[in-house]
């Protein structure tokens, strides 16, 4: 099957009121070409309380997440984060203007452990901004090919912090048909994405999920449809009274994973969807919540990285779903839906046996709709 990010299906149109979210998740894209651009204090301040609002939402550190926009910093980090073999990717850095980074700034100890706690929840947040940033007519790119000395000595930060990842933002330059890195990237990677039979199984591994015929029935999506207020929307995991249909949810919010980025677009993630009674209380108590749910949504990442993500050794798996979380739980909000999202405190064992998952697989999180 072809790979592309073009809509699985029109899903706007099941929608009687707009359903504005698709248009930030389909519109984001990297960007690797940027203008010299300004922004006031103001909008800096607005950036500042959605870091907040993303951090404390998703119950991540309120320091993990750091956000550079002073013009020296941006500049030294800008020149100096490409330097050494990792960072080789990245030399574009060097012809962007940019108008700041967001840092994720873990405890090594946690970065390294078998399976990390802190950085799933920041990198959720992450995106959650990437997400607000495309919103506000800026352009994003996750950079996992960064020198850490560079970075952490640029930041003050200590042996014990790792930066898992960092994300230059600024306003991008509009894509013309050139045969630049930025062009040549997007067109052959980065515009490629597996379709959702590929990634999506239903109640076990094993069981491919088929597209479902959707009834013509329509629904009203949320009147909430900026990333903010959805933020807020699951931090009070408030619902909405119109019931969307459940299999239109589960497979918005599996279009919503297939969508998001990935360290290099590797898309080594599946998720499976649950509907069984059963197993819905099972993956509650797995996850310490008293359940109720309708459906859940198994996030699981492929633990083995190809050779060039090895080299910088940081559990990519730990980053690229907790992306796709992100993407997906922000779909079900704004759908109306009240979740349970659980990464940080899952029986990982009992998940994985749950689902039928073998090593290198393992259940990144669980997103239970109420
Ligand atoms: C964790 C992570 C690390 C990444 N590292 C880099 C990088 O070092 N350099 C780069 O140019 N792009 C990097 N990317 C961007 C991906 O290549 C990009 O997201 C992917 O090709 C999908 O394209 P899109 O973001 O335009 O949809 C990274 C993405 C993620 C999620």
């Amino acid at each position: 099957m072809e790979q592309t990010k073009e809509p699985t299906r029109d899903y706007p149109s099941y929608s009687s009121t707009p359903w504005g979210l698709w248009e930030v998740l389909y519109g984001r894209r990297s960007h690797r070409k940027y203008l010299q651009y300004e922004v006031g204090p103001e909008w800096k301040a607005s950036l500042e309380k959605v870091v907040k609002l993303a951090l404390e939402t998703r119950g991540a550190d309120g320091e993990s997440l750091l956000v550079v926009t002073d013009e020296r910093l941006v500049e030294r980090i800008r020149t100096r984060l490409h330097k050494g073999v990792q960072g080789k990717i990245n030399l574009w850095l060097n012809r962007s203007p940019l108008l700041g980074f967001l840092v994720l700034a873990l405890p090594k100890q946690d970065v390294r452990s078998e399976r990390p706690r802190d950085l799933p929840l920041t990198a959720m947040a992450a995106e959650d901004v990437v997400l607000w940033l495309t919103e506000s007519g800026m352009g994003t790119c996750w950079l996992g090919g960064i020198n850490q000395g560079e970075i952490k000595s640029a930041l003050g930060l200590g042996r014990e912090h790792f930066v898992a990842a960092v994300i230059p933002f600024g306003k991008p330059k509009p894509r013309v048909k050139a045969r630049d890195l930025d062009h040549l990237m997007y067109r052959s990677i980065s515009r490629k994405r597996k379709p959702i039979p590929a990634i999506a199984c239903l109640e076990t591994i094993d069981r491919p999920y088929a597209l479902p015929d959707i009834a013509e029935e329509r629904f009203s999506a949320s009147s909430v449809q900026d990333v903010a207020g959805l933020l807020r929307q699951l931090r009070e995991k408030r619902e909405s009274a119109d019931g969307v249909p459940l299999d239109l949810a589960v497979d918005a919010c599996l279009e919503a994973a297939r969508i998001a980025p990935s360290a290099g677009n590797t898309q080594k993630w599946l998720f499976v969807a649950v509907a069984g009674e059963q197993a819905l209380r099972g993956l509650a108590g797995a996850c310490g919540v008293d359940g109720g749910w309708k459906a859940a949504v198994v996030g699981v990442g492929d633990t083995v990285t190809g050779f060039l993500y090895e080299k910088m050794e940081k559990p990519f798996w730990m980053i690229d779903l907790p992306i796709a979380f992100s993407q997906m739980s922000l779909m079900a909000a704004s759908m109306g839906l009240a979740l349970d999202l659980s990464l940080r405190d899952i029986d990982e064992a009992a998940v994985n046996a749950l689902v039928g998952l073998r090593p290198p697989l393992r259940a990144v999180g669980v997103m239970g709709i109420r």
